[in-house]
Parts: structure tokens; sequence; C-alpha cells
């Protein structure tokens, strides 16, 4: 297997092919860290990863985590995970059943787990990548079959899927306030290298775009409700600054490939989303209090309470997600629940629902914390036709489900 592979070493650009089970590694390979122990390094990494790779429920399953070069900023690696139909039996499948080709990044996260199945359900073939930084194959391991394929990889190194194309979806980012002090770099590096790579892989197969963005973009808002004209407020240095930037970066980024090179993109920016799937220590409200109330511990509230969020429950983003994927709409919609609630209350509402005797107890406000947040639809509804349906109690007790069958 790994023959071939030695076989190139020293090439100014190094190509191997390795048969897994199911189907192949591609790993181009930055010529010069070709050279002596560091490529040796890069041989036996590369071996690793390919000895991972396994075949789950007749779908593919790809591993590179372990494959790094020397010097990360020079990496590169891409996987081929099979080209899929051929443009023209696509074509013609299409005019039965709508069907594309969709590479989803970040498809093993909470959001993308959720695409990755709506997109699957109406007979799309879906290529997810994903290095699992914060996501888990759990979240996809249904999907394994005719379909749907995974490939776990960095996508702030260069990407690459063989094949046609037809959608690129950016949603590989951690999102969660305490990963932004856990892991800023990955954070920036994904906002900006990660959507400079996919944009460059929509470019190259002549795909639609879809970036996942977020109300953070508007920081701690001074317009209220926040609409898609509104410029923000955002503290570019503070601890939120890696997160919120990164995705006005991408945002800027995706709008200069559409007017420079005319990529046809779309941008998403999402409102506090919650469901199953959610991590129950991620640190995001209402992970945190679903989970705190049903293991009877306190329920940690930052601040007073008095802060203002909108929650939307995840089916109805994923469903906002596809009316925009489906739309011709190139500038930013916000996709979220215009139904506003104080963390306070839903405090009160997640012990309601649990039946929980947890106390609420207060801690000290994080830095640059919004005081309120809240979507302008009037874009969604009236461009999309797309309403969020599903009330914040009912949400929870969807939600709450779920955690009671992950905490046992
Ligand atoms: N859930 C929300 O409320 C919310 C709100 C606003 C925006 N968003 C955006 O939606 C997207 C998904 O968020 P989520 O809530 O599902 O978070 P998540 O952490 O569950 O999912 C993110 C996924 O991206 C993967 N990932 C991160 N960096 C990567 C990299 N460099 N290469 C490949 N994969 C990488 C993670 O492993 C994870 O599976 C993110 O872009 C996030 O910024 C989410």
């Amino acid at each position: 297997m790994v023959t071939e592979l030695e076989r190139t070493l020293g090439d100014e650009y190094t190509h191997a092919n390795v048969d897994i089970s199911g189907g192949h590694v591609f790993a181009p390979i930055g010529g010069h860290h070709s050279q002596g122990h560091q490529f040796t390094r890069h041989v036996s990494a590369f071996r690793r990863a390919t000895e991972r790779a396994i075949t789950l429920r007749g779908g593919v399953f790809a591993t590179g985590h372990d494959f790094k070069a020397v010097d990360s900023h020079e990496a590169s690696a891409g996987f081929d995970i099979g080209t899929g139909p051929s443009r023209q039996a696509r074509r013609t499948h299409r005019t039965l059943v709508d069907m594309a080709r969709v590479v989803v990044t970040g498809g093993a996260g909470f959001l993308g787990s959720h695409l990755c199945r709506a997109l699957v359900e109406r007979g799309d073939q879906v290529v997810a990548l994903d290095n699992l930084v914060t996501g888990s194959v759990t979240n996809i391991e249904e999907l394994f079959g005719a379909g749907f394929t995974f490939v776990e990889h960095d996508v702030s190194n260069y990407v690459w899927v063989p094949g046609p194309v037809d959608v690129v979806m950016h949603l590989a980012s951690p999102a969660s306030p305490i990963d932004f002090e856990r892991i800023p770099i990955q954070i920036l590096k994904v906002g900006g290298l990660g959507t400079h790579n996919t944009l460059g892989l929509a470019l190259e197969k002549q795909a639609k775009f879809f970036l996942a963005s977020t109300s953070e973009v508007y920081g701690d808002p001074l317009v209220h409700p926040q609409p898609e004209e509104y410029w923000g407020n955002v503290n570019p240095i503070g601890p939120r600054g890696v997160y919120d930037e990164a995705k006005r970066y991408a945002e800027a980024m995706t709008m200069a490939y559409h007017r420079h090179h005319g990529v046809d993109v779309r941008i998403v920016r999402i409102f506090n989303t919650y469901g199953p799937r959610m991590r129950p220590d991620d640190g995001r409200a209402v992970s945190n209090f679903l989970v705190q109330a049903m293991r009877g511990e306190p329920i940690t509230i930052f601040g007073d309470g008095s802060q203002s969020r909108s929650f939307t429950y995840v089916d109805d983003e994923i469903r906002g997600f596809l009316a925009l994927l489906d739309s011709d709409l190139n500038t930013p919609i916000n996709i979220g629940n215009d139904n506003e609630f104080t963390i306070a209350q839903l405090a009160e509402l997640v012990i309601d629902v649990t039946g929980s005797s947890s106390e609420i107890v207060h801690l000290p406000l994080p830095v640059d914390d919004p005081t309120q947040r809240k979507p302008d639809l009037t874009k969604a509804r009236t461009l999309l036709g797309w309403e969020p349906t599903v009330q914040l109690r009912e949400g929870l007790e969807r939600t709450a489900e779920y955690f009671s069958s992950l905490l046992g």
C-alpha cells in the first residue's frame, strides 16, 4: 500500500493513490517538505491514516486525522472518496428527483449532521468533510449507506473532492463560547483558510457555495431587531472576536468570490439554534440549562439573566437552509426565530419542562456578551416564504428527550 507512495518520494508535488476498503485516499503533499526525515514522518502518518480507514454500513469512512504536515501552514491533504455519478447521469437523474452532489463541511457536527440527513432524504448525494474537533461520527452513523460518504479532514488545509460537485456547503467551525477560549486559532483558521479553500473548490467545480454565517456578525447590536442591512457592533480584539471576525471575514471572502469570480453564493446568518445532537457539555445556554436541570445541578445564569436571545429549533433552521439554497438570493439572510426570551425566562421554562428542582445561581457576565438578539425575518418571510414553526416549549421537550437518552 505504501510502496506506491514511497516510490514518489522527492517529487516536487507528490500524489499518492492508495486503496482502502471501498474507496481510496488521495494525498497531494507539499513538495518542499518532501525531504529527509520530515517526509518519512509524512509517510508513516499517512500509513496510519490509511490503515485506520474503515467502511461502515456500506458507506465510506476515510480518515486522515493523523496525516499532518510538519508545518501546518503549508499542509495540504485531500481525499478521494470516489467521483460519484457522472454529470450526465446526474443531469438525467435530476429531471426525475432533483438530485445534486453536495459537499458539506462540518457534516459530523450538530447542524451539519441534520443538514446531511435532510439532503440525503431529498435524494442528494452527500460528501461530508469534518475533522471531528467538535463533531462526532455518532451523529452521522445512521447515514452511512448509499448516497452518503464521510471523510475525516481539516478544511483549513487544502480541500479537493474529485468528480463533479454541484454544491459546497461550508458549516465547519466550532461555534460554542467555550471553544472561543479553548481553540481560538483553529476558529480563525477555519473561518479564513477553510472558507478560502472551500470557495476554491466551488469555483473549480462551478458549484453553488453556501456559507453558514451567524448572528454574531451583529456583535452586541445597537439596532433591534437585527435586519441584514445592519453592519454590527463587534469588538475585534475581545475573546469573542475570534469567532465574530472569522465569520465577518468569511462573508467578505464569499462576496468577493461572488463579485470577482461569479461564484453563485448563499449566506445564512444563523441565530441561536438548539435541538438533538447538541453536545451536552458545549456551554451553550439551552444544552447547559437542560443538562444541569436533568442532573439536578444548579442552573448557572451569566449576569442577572435579563439579556435576551431568540432560540430556533433545528428542524426549522435546516428547512430555512434548504429554502435559501434553492433560492437565487446572493446576499445574507437571517434564519432564526423572532420570539424573544430573556435568559432568566429560558431557565424557568427548562425547569418547568424537565420538572427539575434545580435552583438558579448567577455567575459574572462574560466579556462582550450581547445584551439582546432577535432576527428581523422580513426577508426570510417575504423572499423565501419561510417561517419558524416550532415553539420554544415544544423544542425544549424534544431536546430534553434526546439528552435523557444520552445521559441515561
Ligand atoms: N448552532 C448555532 O446556534 C449556530 C449559530 C450560528 C452559527 N452557527 C454556525 O453553524 C455551523 C455549525 O455549527 P454547530 O452548532 O453545528 O457546531 P458544531 O461544533 O456542532 O459543528 C461544527 C462542525 O465543524 C467541524 N469542524 C470544525 N473545524 C473544522 C475544520 N477545520 N475542518 C473540518 N471540520 C471542522 C467540527 O468537528 C463540527 O463537526 C458553524 O459554522 C457555526 O458557526 C451555528
